[in-house]
């Protein structure tokens, strides 16, 4: 008796086991190192299916990120984790149904990077439509030879229209910026149309704003595609060829969501045989690696992966995680809880 009641206290006391996959900003490293057990993968290499194992027999909690991939049958062995509370809001890489059926709560991060990448959705699409990755490239080589009529002549942007695919948070905060601050015509294309009271701060702001339930009939209409989907087994590849082949060749791509969404291959086709303008890719299939074809071409801005990059979003990200834990080992429902995968 007297050891039972040793291990509950033990257990009481002890403190839970939280695994980082990779390093974090410091400052959320220092507050989850108070209250937790911490393992921090300090080499921020991303784990290999042996290290993602032995962090889902040991720990708690594990907080994976978006280059974890979690293959859904680590699942089916004996674990001691008991929640996976990501670092990000995008949760494609977690095998989400099957952690859920084991019992496994899973957590993710919104409305905190909303902001951020809506921002550098906009500074995608006017570095590719002004060609400043091509004229920055030029100065550093030491081949700007003047100011001259003709010089790198890009597109303008302000006025034109924007289809968005997505108006979730992110998809609605690329609207507002692109149509109150460059007068652009939104078009967009969702499951369902947006309440009008979601949309009605823009519109008494003179935004024009149109919703398409098929994709397919907005495409043809569009100066700027950009994507703001998750990726699903049903967005796989939304982006192939016949749909790039609906917009007009002077139309730009521009992709902050994720890679699955876009057939790079079919892409790179529709560059190469000029029925596409240009493209700005954040994020790609099988990244890190990059289709090489991409790196020489002068019609395609090409970021890894910075969406949500800022100090400040980073921070904001892992303090989320931060309250996703508090509450699940407080015996709470975590605020981010992702219901039925
Ligand atoms: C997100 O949060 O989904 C970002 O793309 C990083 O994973």
């Amino acid at each position: 008796m007297q050891e039972v009641m040793a291990k509950a206290t033990q257990s009481k006391a002890r403190r839970p086991k939280v695994v980082l996959t990779r390093r974090w900003p410091q400052a959320v490293e220092a507050k989850l190192a108070e209250r937790y057990d911490l393992v921090i993968n300090t080499s921020d290499i991303p784990f290999d299916v042996a290290a993602m194992r032995s962090a889902l027999q040991q720990a708690d909690a594990v907080c994976p990120t978006v280059t974890d991939f979690i293959p859904a049958d680590l699942f089916d062995e004996d674990l001691t984790c008991r929640l996976l509370a990501n670092f990000g809001v995008g949760y494609n890489h977690i095998p989400v149904k099957a952690a859920q059926q084991r019992g496994l709560v899973v957590t993710n991060t919104p409305d905190v990077l909303t902001d951020c990448t809506a921002d550098l959705t906009l500074m995608l699409l006017l570095m590719v439509a002004r060609r400043a990755g091509e004229g920055e490239r030029e100065l550093r080589a030491g081949h700007w030879s003047g100011w001259r009529p003709t010089h790198l002549m890009g597109t303008q942007v302000s006025g034109k229209t924007l289809g968005i695919v997505g108006m979730g948070r992110i998809g609605q905060a690329v609207a507002r910026r692109a149509a109150l601050g460059f007068g652009m015509k939104i078009r967009y294309h969702n499951r369902q149309p947006l309440d009008v009271s979601s949309l009605e701060q823009m519109t008494r702001q003179g935004a024009q704003i149109q919703y398409f339930a098929q994709l397919d009939e907005m495409l043809p209409g569009c100066d700027f595609l950009s994507l703001h989907c998750p990726a699903t087994p049903e967005t796989q590849h939304l982006m192939n060829a016949a749909r790039l082949a609906l917009l007009p060749p002077q139309a730009y791509l521009v992709n902050t969501a994720r890679g699955d969404v876009v057939d790079d291959a079919a892409l790179i086709a529709a560059l190469e045989a000029k029925a596409l303008r240009g493209a700005g890719l954040d994020v790609y299939q099988g990244e890190p690696k990059v289709d090489a074809r991409l790196h020489g071409r002068n019609d395609v801005v090409l970021l890894p992966h910075l969406g949500s990059a800022t100090i400040e979003t980073r921070t904001a990200m892992g303090m989320r995680v931060a309250a996703n834990l508090e509450a699940f080992f407080s015996g709470l429902e975590p605020p981010d809880l992702l219901l039925g995968g």
